[in-house]
């Protein structure tokens, strides 16, 4: 769930894997926030820095594609990319806190550097912004 002005916030059914792109795991529960600000102190997790700092990031977004992730069984995956983006892989639904926002799908990238200009997905301003974490 993309929170307006804040983290994205990630259930799951079942566990989620969460690890750097070498593959080692940060890791795995049903439930955790990350920083999509890129503000925190604690990346990739959120700590409400975002508050502190008055960060504007909308939950709205656009891109509404429906996936029919129905028999996908494979787990949902969230990888950190140095300096980047969050790459999903595996079945989940994107929406906003409000409901009016939703995608289905079984791939995306999620800006968390803070700059995209089509949050919550990346968009590359993470090379322009010079993002390094
Ligand atoms: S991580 Fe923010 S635009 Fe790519």
């Amino acid at each position: 769930m993309v929170r307006p002005n804040g983290p994205l916030i990630c259930k799951g059914d079942t566990d989620i894997t969460l690890q750097n792109a070498d593959g080692a795991l940060i890791l795995k529960d049903k439930e955790f926030a990350l920083c999509r600000c890129g503000l925190s102190r604690n990346k990739p997790f959120c700590d409400g820095t975002h508050k502190i700092q008055g960060v504007q990031a909308t939950q709205a977004f656009s891109d509404q594609q429906e996936e029919d992730i129905n028999g996908t069984v494979a787990d949902l995956t969230i990888v950190v990319k140095p300096h980047s983006m969050y790459s999903v892989q595996g079945p989940v639904t994107i929406f906003s806190r409000d409901g009016l926002s939703k995608t289905t799908r079984t791939k995306s990238s999620l800006c968390r550097c803070g700059h995209s200009g089509n949050k919550p997905f990346c968009d590359g301003a993470h090379n322009r912004y010079d993002f390094t974490e």
